[in-house]
């Protein structure tokens, strides 16, 4: 790096193979929105999850085209309903273990998980490291930065539970992807929005995705 040139700090952006696609196109919206650059690693099994819930086969060789077009989809499956510009966005393969995120030295300023899949939380408590988004999430472990799971199954058995506090003991903010009705949701966006709203405040991301409660009952009903 030259002198005067400023450092890019990411967030990395980790996609599992969890049902909750949208959660995930509601968070990077937001980072996006929000100025914050991002590296995007999307899991194998996240394919299948994206071509289930949304019809799109992300292809690494067109990852910016198929980023656009997903991040572009509403919650309720509508395509253009929102308009995204990606250039900050710097795409890995998940089979990519030499990539930037795979070492420590590469600086970040934290990595999300969303939606995280029970395997990829088995994965980063036990220190597997079998693809990059679990090698990113173990490096941010150990590197000591900001690392937040939002976890989506249900129910959860015990051996899911046990990890989930082995990486809470580690630091990790672990949020389930559990919309709450305080905030007046009347579509699914809102609901989705309230989950990714929740992430980016473990994160320490401002944004506006939800209505906050502000000590009143009934306040989610000026919406
Ligand atoms: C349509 C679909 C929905 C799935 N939903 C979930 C889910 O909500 N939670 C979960 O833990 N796994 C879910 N799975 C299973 C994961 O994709 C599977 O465990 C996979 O190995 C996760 O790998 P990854 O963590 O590397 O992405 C789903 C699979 C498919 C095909």
């Amino acid at each position: 790096m030259n002198a005067g040139e400023t450092q890019r700090t990411p967030w990395i952006v980790g996609v599992s193979g969890a049902s909750g696609t949208p959660y995930a196109a509601a968070v990077l919206r937001a980072l996006l929105a929000a100025g914050e650059s991002v590296d995007l690693v999307v899991s194998r099994a996240s394919r299948l999850t994206l071509l289930d819930e949304t019809g799109i086969s992300f292809r690494d060789a067109h990852w910016a085209d198929d980023l656009r077009e997903w991040l572009a989809r509403g919650a309720d499956g509508k395509p253009d309903t929102f308009t995204v510009d990606v250039g900050a966005v710097r795409y890995w393969s998940a089979g990519d273990l030499a990539a930037g995120p795979s070492s420590g030295s590469y600086p970040t300023k934290g990595m999300i998980i969303v939606p995280a899949s029970t395997a990829s939380v088995a994965g980063v408590a036990l220190g597997l490291s079998k693809d990059l988004l679990q090698r990113a999430a173990s490096v941010t472990l150990k590197e000591r930065r900001r690392l937040v799971v939002a976890v989506r199954e249900t129910p959860l058995d015990g051996r899911t539970l046990r990890h989930l506090v082995t990486l809470d003991d580690a630091g990790v903010t672990v949020v389930p992807c559990s919309p709450a009705f305080y905030a007046g949701a009347t579509h699914i966006q809102d609901l989705v929005d309230f989950v990714a709203g929740r992430v980016l405040d473990a994160a320490g991301v401002p944004h506006g995705l939800y209505r906050r409660w502000k000590g009143e009952l009934g306040g989610g009903a000026e919406r």
